[in-house]
């Protein structure tokens, strides 16, 4: 498995977030999370990503286990082994957009062809724009191409349909299902549609702290 969570409990003050959640991911497998706002799932994927510590339960990436790795370990993991795309795009807003993927590969040391990957993504003709020169739906195939840089094993999204129309999340949601296939990654993908939600391979829905299928 590339993803392993087993038991997981979290709580927040007084305020039980998750409840025992348990779910794993097979390589090439993409699972759509669902659930109300508030229920839990940027949380969720926060710990997943070694961002957030968890209460009880247990996370394994691969063999690993979160719990057992330094702060610089689980930083290094993210880096080479995590795709993550948060609610928010996170783009270098400094940088024109051919940098901010290929920043990403090298930082781990991956090659990457910015060019072929540019194509796949429709932003051939956009590489030397800012950040803010791009509309919503473009920014996110960038965030998409810098999740995918680094070769992930694990590529955690997070709404990243969020703001755009319905056909552009369209056309996102089924560019980031066929990248990650494409790549064997496993996915993990938080989307507010149930329309969308059925186009991955496994649908889980979190309510009062817990998963169901
Ligand atoms: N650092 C924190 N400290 C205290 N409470 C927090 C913290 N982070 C999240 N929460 C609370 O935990 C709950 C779950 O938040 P989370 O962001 O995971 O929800 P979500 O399912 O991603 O919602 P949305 O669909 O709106 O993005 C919320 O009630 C939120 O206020
Ligand atoms: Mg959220």
């Amino acid at each position: 498995m590339v993803l392993s969570v087993s038991s997981v409990k979290k709580h927040f003050g007084e305020v039980t977030i998750l409840d025992g959640v348990s779910l794993s991911l097979a390589a090439g497998e993409a699972v759509a999370l669902t659930g109300e706002s508030g229920s839990g799932k940027s949380t969720l994927l926060h710990m997943i990503a070694g961002l957030e510590p968890i209460d009880s339960g247990k996370i394994l990436i691969g063999s690993k286990d979160l719990a057992q790795l330094t702060e610089s370990e689980r930083a290094h993991l993210r880096r080479d082994n995590n795709g993550t795309n948060f609610q928010t795009f996170n783009l270098l807003p400094s940088l024109n957009i051919a940098p901010n993927p290929s920043c990403q590969a090298r930082l781990t040391g991956k090659d990457v062809d910015i060019n072929a990957l540019a194509n796949s993504l429709g932003l051939q003709d956009h590489l030397s724009k800012y950040p803010e020169q791009l509309s919503g739906g473009q920014q996110q195939r960038v965030a998409i191409g810098r999740a995918v840089a680094s070769a992930p094993k694990l590529i955690l999204a997070d709404e990243p349909t969020g703001n755009l129309d319905e056909t552009t999340s369209d056309a996102v949601f089924d560019l980031l299902l066929a990248t990650a296939r494409d790549r064997n990654a496993a996915l993990l993908i938080v989307t507010h549609s149930a329309r969308l939600a059925t186009r991955a391979d496994r649908r889980l829905h979190l309510s009062r702290g817990q998963l169901a299928a």
